[in-house]
């Protein structure tokens, strides 16, 4: 019997895990209730009474040391993966590239549109995009049935009372002139929804800004003057405005505003339409009866307001041409801002 101890503690001692497979084949062999080392303990009931706590101290010391190497075996394979893993770092070989997110160009517009209007005083406020019928037209002066709502192809989410997605950002004018009093000087920017097939040209959701300025004395100058000045920051100092007729409801009189094309800088491109101009924006003054609606004396006070498609600047400013490209998130579209 002790010839046997003898030979399973050299056995122990000389046992090598270069892998975890060698290592498992150990732990069976002296670790687990079946191993060599169990078996010995068995053995126990046949050694004679008075012998029993020798060969048990003995057969302890086997178990110990089964143990004691064990960890050791544990530990150099532990040191031994590392050591591999250091040999298979190639630092050769490219980097992996991180996928940063970049800034979409039309959240990149909107902070420099509400920058540029920051400058001059303007506040920025926020409306929902489900509206009812009050805000999205009748306050602004247009009237049941008229044509005039017919050109805004409105998704309706209820009728009568009427619930729509918002058609452009002069709902929130409404808002904000009914719930404070002038001097306001103020920009409304997010989604409007229309009921439009998808194209290059045409999208049912898209950005709009609105700008509304009400104070007492304010003209059309100020109006042009604004204008003036936003087409400037925005583009460039060279940029040529000019205002034309139109007509909104909500405003009287009523301009559209083209700037001078800033892609081909007014020689004329597809963009253009080959005229040299774009159109940015529709503008006037805030009709009397909008003022009355929303509780402001037109007396006393008088203001413009302007509206603009953000699609429109960020194609003019990164001539991005079809309007899809926005909403489909391909990351090769966006990727391409990463530096603004
Ligand atoms: N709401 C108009 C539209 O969506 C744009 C607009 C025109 C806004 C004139 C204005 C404005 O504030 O004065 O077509």
């Amino acid at each position: 019997m002790l010839d046997k101890v003898e030979k399973i503690k050299k056995e122990i001692e000389e046992s090598r895990a270069t892998n975890s497979a060698e290592l498992e084949a150990y732990r069976m062999r002296f670790i687990s209730k079946k191993s060599v080392v169990a078996e010995l303990f068995q053995n126990l009931k046949e050694v004679s009474p008075s012998e029993r706590k020798k060969f048990g101290q003995l057969y302890n010391g086997v178990k110990i040391l089964a143990q004691e190497k064990f960890k050791i075996l544990i530990n150099n394979l532990d040191s031994i993966s590392t050591k591999n893993d250091q040999i298979d770092l190639d630092v050769t070989l490219p980097p992996i590239t991180d996928n940063l997110g970049a800034i979409h160009p039309l959240s990149a517009t909107r902070a420099r549109i509400i920058q540029i209007f920051e400058q001059i005083g303007f506040n920025v406020s926020d409306g929902p995009e489900i509206e009812d019928d009050w805000h999205n037209f009748s306050a602004l002066n247009f009237p049941e049935n008229h044509p005039a709502r017919e050109m805004q192809d409105t998704f309706f989410i209820e009728k009568d009372p009427d619930v729509l997605l918002r058609t452009h950002t002069s709902s929130v004018q409404v808002r904000v002139m009914e719930k404070s009093k002038p001097p306001i000087r103020t920009l409304s920017l997010g989604r409007v929804y229309r009921n439009e097939a998808i194209s290059a040209r045409a999208h049912c959701i898209f950005h709009q800004c609105e700008g509304l300025f009400i104070d007492k004395n304010v003209s059309f100058v100020d109006l042009k003057q604004t204008l003036y000045y936003f087409a400037k920051e925005m583009f460039s100092k060279d940029t040529k405005v000019r205002f034309r007729p139109s007509f909104f409801p909500f405003t009287e009189p009523s301009a559209e505003i083209d700037i001078s094309c800033n892609i081909c800088k007014g020689e004329g491109c597809n963009i253009c339409k080959y005229t040299g101009w774009v159109e940015i924006a529709g503008s006037g003054m805030v009709d009397p009866n909008v003022l009355e609606n929303c509780g402001i004396d037109s007396e006393e006070y008088t203001g413009f307001a302007f509206g603009m498609g953000i699609e429109r600047i960020a194609q003019l400013k990164f001539q991005i041409n079809d309007l899809r490209l926005y909403t489909e998130n391909d990351v090769r579209f966006l990727k391409q801002f990463r530096t603004l």
